[in-house]
C-alpha cells in the first residue's frame, strides 16, 4: 500500500451514522433547528471529545443528536459520511442507526428513515458506495423498549438489512434480546450485536448462541477465552473491531497494545471499522494507517483486513457485480 496507491478499497461494517456527527454539522444543525447546546462553538465542543469510557462518551453522543431533527438534518449526515468515507476508500457500508435515540425525543422514525433514504439511495451512483441499513436497539433502555420498537420498524423491515444491539453495554447481556432478535430473523434480518466492548466474554458467548447473530461487533475480550477464540474462528463469524474507538474509550490502553494481532493469530476473521468517527479521531483508513504506525501491521495484514471486510459484509449479488 505505497502513499500514491490511494486508500484500499474496503466495506465499513461497523459505523454508527450518529457516530458521524462532526461539530461543524451539530452547529449548523443546531442553528437552523433553533436548539440550545450547551457548548459556545465548535472548538469548545471538540475539546468535549475526551471519554474515561464508553458511559462518557455515550452522554455526549446522544447529547450532541438532539441537534437532529428533520429529515434534511438526517439526509446531510449521510451524505456527510459518504463523502468522508470515499476519501477513505470505502466502496460498501452497512450503517447502523438508532431509532430509539430519536423516536424518545420526539423524531418520529419515517424522518429518520425517509431522511437517511434521501442519501442512501443513490450513495452508488453519487460516491461509488453501496449502502445497507442496520437499526440497533439501545440495550440500556431493556427488551420491553426494545420489542416496541421493532413493532415500529416491522413494517419499514424492507428498508432494512439487519438489527443489531449498541449502548452501555455492562449489566445489559445480549441474551435479554432473544425475543426480539427472533422476530427480526423471522423478518429475514440479518443479526449483529455489539457483545465483548467492555463486557466479558460471555456475553460473546451468549450474543452467538442465544441471539444466533451472525457477525459480533467488537468482540475484543474474546480474547480472553481460548475457547470463544476457537469457536468464532471455526465458525468464521466476524468481528467488527474498531481499533481507535478501543483507545478512545480506554478499552485497550494505547493501539500498541491492542490485541488484535492475537485475534488473528487465533485464526478470526477480523475487520477494522471506525464505529463513530467524528468522535474518535480518524475515520476507517485512518484506522488503518494507525495501526500500521503504531502496531506495526505490514502492507500484507493490512490487505488481507480489507479483504475480510468483504467476506465479512452482507452483500448480495447486486452488490457482488459491482464490488468484486
Ligand atoms: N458501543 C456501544 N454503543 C455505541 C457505540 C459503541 O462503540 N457507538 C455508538 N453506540
Ligand atoms: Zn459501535
Amino acid at each position: 500500500m505505497r502513499p500514491d496507491a490511494g486508500p484500499l478499497p474496503k466495506a465499513e461494517l461497523h459505523l454508527h451514522i450518529e457516530g458521524t456527527l462532526e461539530p461543524e454539522l451539530v452547529f449548523a444543525c443546531a442553528r437552523r433547528n433553533g436548539v440550545e447546546l450547551p457548548f459556545a462553538d465548535v472548538e469548545q465542543l471538540r475539546r468535549a471529545y475526551v471519554f474515561d469510557d464508553l458511559q462518557s462518551f455515550l452522554d455526549l453522543y446522544y447529547l450532541a443528536m438532539n441537534v437532529l431533527r428533520t429529515a434534511q438534518d438526517f439526509t446531510d449526515l449521510a451524505d456527510a459520511y459518504l463523502a468522508r468515507a470515499r476519501e477513505q476508500g470505502v466502496r460498501h457500508a452497512e450503517i447502523f442507526f438508532d431509532p430509539q435515540a430519536h423516536v424518545s425525543r420526539g423524531v418520529p422514525l419515517e424522518v429518520v428513515l425517509d431522511g437517511l433514504e434521501a442519501s442512501l439511495s443513490t450513495s452508488a451512483e453519487r460516491f461509488g458506495i453501496s449502502t445497507r441499513l442496520i437499526a440497533c436497539f439501545l440495550r440500556d433502555r431493556g427488551a420491553r423498549e426494545a420489542m416496541t420498537t421493532w413493532e415500529a420498524l416491522a413494517p419499514h423491515a424492507a428498508r432494512l438489512h439487519g438489527v443489531g444491539l449498541d449502548s452501555a453495554e455492562v449489566g445489559h447481556p445480549p441474551e435479554a434480546f432473544a425475543e426480539v432478535f427472533g422476530a427480526a430473523r423471522d423478518a429475514g434480518l440479518h443479526l449483529v450485536a455489539h457483545a465483548g466492548e467492555e463486557g466479558p466474554p460471555d456475553y460473546v458467548w451468549q450474543a452467538i448462541d442465544v441471539l444466533g447473530v451472525e457477525r459480533v461487533d467488537h468482540g475484543i475480550r474474546a480474547v480472553e477465552d481460548r475457547a470463544l477464540l476457537d469457536r468464532l474462528a471455526r465458525d468464521r463469524t466476524p468481528l467488527t473491531v474498531c481499533p481507535l474507538s478501543n483507545v478512545r474509550l480506554r478499552c485497550v490502553p494505547a493501539l500498541s497494545e491492542h490485541r488484535l494481532p492475537e485475534l488473528l493469530d487465533a485464526g478470526l476473521l477480523v475487520t477494522i471499522n471506525s464505529d463513530d468517527p467524528a468522535y474518535f479521531g480518524g475515520y476507517v483508513d485512518d484506522n488503518f494507517q494507525a495501526l500500521r504506525r503504531e502496531l506495526g501491521l505490514g502492507d500484507d495484514v493490512l490487505r488481507e483486513l480489507a479483504a475480510n471486510s468483504f467476506r465479512a459484509s452482507f452483500i448480495d449479488e447486486d452488490d457482488r457485480a459491482r464490488l468484486l
